[in-house]
């Protein structure tokens, strides 16, 4: 273990005051701004890529020397991360485009994006003390607090909107031990009252305002980085809800560039349902700041947000990388979870569809060059949301156990196809 590696402190995104790393805070004491973690600058952080990294299975702790951890004994995993990089060759027949991948993040272990994050999130609580842990949560960030807390023995509660969750999410955060309540209000109502609760000290506050989630988050980028044979991709399509993966995937990638392993970063191509879309609103509008949405609506529910907290570092990733902010329709996001799913045998949540849809937005309307390479991030798997499949299905046909009603049923099914 390198132990210089291990220093890091808070920096405040707003003001640049400087806090200790052990520090349990969330926000800026002088301006209220949120906190990145910073670590010192050292060419000894070189090493492990070559060395290390090799000999460790690909997966979040596999850069354990990147991540702000100070006792190896307290973490808990489950092997999160080392998700798979598919190459998606029907979609680029089907678009023209030279290169698409999807990076898989329905893989993890509670099958979504999050575990990256509470890997390191729940291990820090347990590093300073925590009892509970809390969340506000559209759904998965609740299955994964819940499974990790579970894990690390601590207590765990989530709020969650009142009927606005999908069946599956719940149904983890509930078998997972979690004290879940239901919200009369949406996502935003809830993080307002969890921010609240997270004044008492007996709570450790995990939404991606805890900039150690973000730390677990950023390994994607790195992986990707592996995967694609040590280059980045020319594009990086991603989902916007909170805002807070993208400036993880943003963090890794500048990361790489600070060490000297990569010279360009991709451009961010960030996506929002357009019912919940105030950093697509003030993208297009040129604006420094964005203007928060009331009653959000999108079957995308992962994504159903409409002040997101992370939106000045999201807006900050998109135009220094000379990326997009797209919005999306229902529809678009619908139509992309079937392709995806009869295309390339990937299911893909709503949320977890929306790049491919944004990708096949753009390709579209000519906003991406057609011999890129293009990482989409699906960020969910699709069985945390069937009753959006179903519902769109109706009945299904029944048929007598015979082999001639079957055959007459497929022989109507055909025929319809047609
Ligand atoms: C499947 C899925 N995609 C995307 C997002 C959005 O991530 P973020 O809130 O970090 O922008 C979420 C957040 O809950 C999610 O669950
Ligand atoms: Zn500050």
């Amino acid at each position: 273990m390198i132990e210089a590696l291990r220093k890091y402190w808070f920096r405040c995104i707003d003001c640049g005051a400087r806090y200790d790393g052990d520090e349990k805070i969330y926000f800026c004491k002088k301006c209220g701004g949120l906190l990145d973690v910073e670590y010192e600058d050292s060419e000894l952080a070189l090493i492990p890529w070559s060395k290390s990294f090799q000999e460790r299975p690909l997966g979040v702790w596999r850069y354990r020397e990147l991540l702000p951890v100070r006792d190896d004994s307290k973490i808990v995993t489950m092997n999160e991360g080392g998700t798979r990089l598919i190459r998606c060759r029907n979609l680029e027949k089907a678009l023209g485009v030279k290169e698409i991948y999807v990076k898989n993040e329905g893989g993890n272990p509670t099958g979504s994006f999050k575990d990256r994050g509470m890997t390191v999130g729940v291990t820090k609580a347990l590093e300073v003390g925590a009892r509970t842990t809390i969340c506000a949560s559209t759904g998965n960030t609740s299955s994964s607090l819940a499974a990790y807390s579970a894990k690390a023995g601590l207590e765990c509660v989530v709020l969650v909107p009142a009927g606005k969750i999908a069946l599956g999410k719940l149904s983890q955060a509930i078998i997972h031990g979690a004290k879940v309540l239901a919200v009369r209000g949406g996502f935003d109502d809830c993080l307002r009252l969890v921010k609240e609760l997270s004044r008492d000290k007996r709570f450790y506050l995990l939404n991606s305002i805890n900039s150690f989630r973000l730390e677990g988050q950023k390994t994607a980028a790195f992986e990707i980085y592996e995967q694609l044979g040590r280059e980045v991709p020319d594009k990086l399509f991603i989902p916007i809800g909170n805002a807070g993966n993208i400036v993880a995937y943003w963090k890794g990638f500048r990361e790489l560039k600070s060490l000297g392993l990569i010279d360009k970063l991709p451009s961010f191509m960030g996506v929002q349902a357009i019912g919940a879309s105030p950093i697509y609103k003030a993208f297009i509008q040129g604006s420094d700041t964005i203007t928060p949405m009331e009653n959000v609506e999108t079957i995308a529910t992962a994504i159903r947000i409409g002040r997101p907290v992370n939106w000045k570092r999201a807006l900050k990733a998109v135009r220094e990388t000379n990326g997009l902010v797209g919005a999306v329709t229902d529809e678009e996001i619908l139509n992309a979870q079937r392709i995806l799913a009869s295309k390339e045998g990937i299911f893909a949540e709503p949320a977890g569809a929306s790049p491919i849809a944004f990708l096949i937005k753009a390709v579209k309307e000519g906003l991406i060059e057609k011999d890129s390479r293009v990482v989409c991030i699906v960020t969910g798997h699709g069985l945390k949301d069937p009753d959006v499949v179903l519902k769109q299905v109706g009945k299904l046909t029944e048929v007598e156990a015979d082999i001639d009603s079957v055959l007459k049923a497929l022989r109507a099914a055909s025929a319809k196809a047609i």
